[in-house]
């Protein structure tokens, strides 16, 4: 009976600090990468409606999936989401996305100034917090 109380007890403090240990690197994680990207609702919005459909898994260009997933951003390193955003703010800037070819097929699809503008703050904004992290 006290082996077996031995026992319990050995195994309940190997599981107490194995989950200090995992629970600490998941906070640092958590810490490092995802709270700096967030998505506004209407940013969110935006995305959805006229970026989603090519850089998420349901894209059918491995191109527009290479160069950037949504769903991936806030996990990534901030090394690297800081890439994606600046790369994201270019392409606003510039007003090439969604690509040419795609808006004279559906004009629909092409942002709006206001949507591009909200884009834009949104990815500076959020680049300067991203910074913050890699500093
Ligand atoms: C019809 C599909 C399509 C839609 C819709 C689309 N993209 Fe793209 N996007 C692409 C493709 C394809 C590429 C890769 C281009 C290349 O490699 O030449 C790309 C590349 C990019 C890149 C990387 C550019 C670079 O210089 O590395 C960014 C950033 C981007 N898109 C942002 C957006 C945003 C923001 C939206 C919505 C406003 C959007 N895309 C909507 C197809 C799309």
């Amino acid at each position: 009976m006290k082996r077996l109380l031995g026992f319990f007890v050995i195994t309940l403090l190997t599981g107490l600090v194995l989950q200090s240990f995992t629970g600490s690197s998941a906070e640092a994680t958590f810490d490092d990468a995802g709270p700096s990207v967030k998505f506004p609702k209407k940013v969110d919005a935006v995305i959805k409606n006229k970026c989603y459909g090519c850089h998420s898994a349901e894209g059918k260009s491995d191109k527009a999936k290479a160069a950037l997933m949504w769903d991936d951003l806030a996990g990534l390193q901030p090394s690297m989401q800081a890439e994606k955003l600046k790369n994201i703010s270019k392409v606003l800037s510039e007003g090439a996305m969604p690509p040419k070819m795609f808006v004279e097929k559906m004009p629909e699809k092409k942002l709006t100034a206001v949507e591009s503008a909200l884009m834009s703050k949104w990815a500076e904004k959020t680049a300067k917090k991203v910074a913050k992290k890699l500093m």
